[in-house]
């Protein structure tokens, strides 16, 4: 595996496995590599000829608030995991390699990036618009056939599969189930935060959202009652979630019962120092 830092180098190094007719993977992180990651460096690995895996913890994306001094950053173990799992190219640029002096342009995807995580009470729109700036950048700079992405961050992965078909951008997004640990948390590199007290309870999250495909699955069920039941679920282990909706899992839009479309069930809770989302989607 070769670390590259910056743009130049890596467009360079990329030139001749693609022109030899290499298909390139990408798969985008904030770095402090878990198993979430590693599926979709696995994926990347086995579907493409050349995989790069880009570290950059993007602070756009951090509201004023939120843990951008403390997210988990140790580039010495990344790169060791991401050599074990045969990543050909890690790409590792500076701040300056991404936002240089001057830089001025965002974009931003108009509906989608204002609900859940971007609703103004939550994370808010911006939060979205730092990861389609980056996320836009990233892929110019790698020009990759393939971006993987997990469906752990649903509204993300909605989120850029509308920019990229919006900017015609000549990729394909790939999305990936969401990766769990043996009591169904989602893994995050954000559990690190959770007290031992906290971790036990940060399953309920899981245990909400299966209590909501459950009552779904009984039918007759209202999307109102499946809802319930996992707010009953969260309550159970002292957990007011910070919002707990459902929405069409294409488009985001309200979803007001279950109609034979898949409905996504997202949710966000604050445990502690930590801020965890998790979703399902039920149907469809
Ligand atoms: P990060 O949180 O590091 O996540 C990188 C990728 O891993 C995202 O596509 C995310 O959805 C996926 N992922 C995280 N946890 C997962 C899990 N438990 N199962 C499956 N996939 C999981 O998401 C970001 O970084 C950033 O916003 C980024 C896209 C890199 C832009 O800065």
């Amino acid at each position: 595996m070769r670390t590259v830092r910056t743009k130049a180098e890596l467009r360079a190094a990329l030139d001749e496995p693609r022109g030899g007719g290499a298909q390139i993977g990408v798969v985008p992180t904030m770095g402090a590599l878990h198993g979430g990651h590693l599926s979709l460096i696995r994926a990347a690995r086995e579907s493409c000829d050349t995989a790069v895996v880009t570290l950059f913890v993007n602070p756009t994306q951090f509201g004023p608030g939120e843990d951008l001094a403390t997210y988990p950053h140790d580039e010495e173990r990344d790169t060791g995991i991401a050599a074990a799992e045969g990543v050909d190219f890690l790409f590792v640029p500076s701040m300056e390699e991404i936002y240089p002096r001057g830089f001025a342009t965002a974009v931003a995807v108009a509906g989608l990036a204002d609900v859940l995580d971007g609703a103004p009470e939550q994370r808010g729109p911006e939060h979205f618009h730092g990861v389609t700036t980056v996320v836009a950048k990233l892929l110019n700079i790698v020009q990759p056939d393939v971006a993987f992405f997990g469906q752990k961050d649903a509204q993300q992965a909605i989120v850029i599969r509308r920019m990229v078909e919006d900017l015609d951008f000549p990729v394909r997004i790939a999305v990936l189930p969401t990766v769990r640990e043996p009591d169904g948390l989602a893994m995050s590199s954000r559990n690190r935060y959770l007290t031992p007290d906290e971790r036990e309870r940060a399953a309920a999250l899981f245990r909400a959202l299966r209590a909501a495909e459950r009552v779904a699955a009984a039918g007759g069920g209202s999307l109102d009652v499946a809802l319930a039941a996992a707010r009953d679920e969260l309550r159970r282990s002292r957990i007011e979630p910070e919002y707990l909706e459902a929405r069409d899992a294409e488009d985001l839009t309200p979803a007001t019962d279950f109609n034979g479309r898949p409905v996504l069930v997202a949710l966000a809770a604050r445990l502690g120092r930590a801020r965890l989302i998790d979703n399902i989607v039920i149907g469809g």
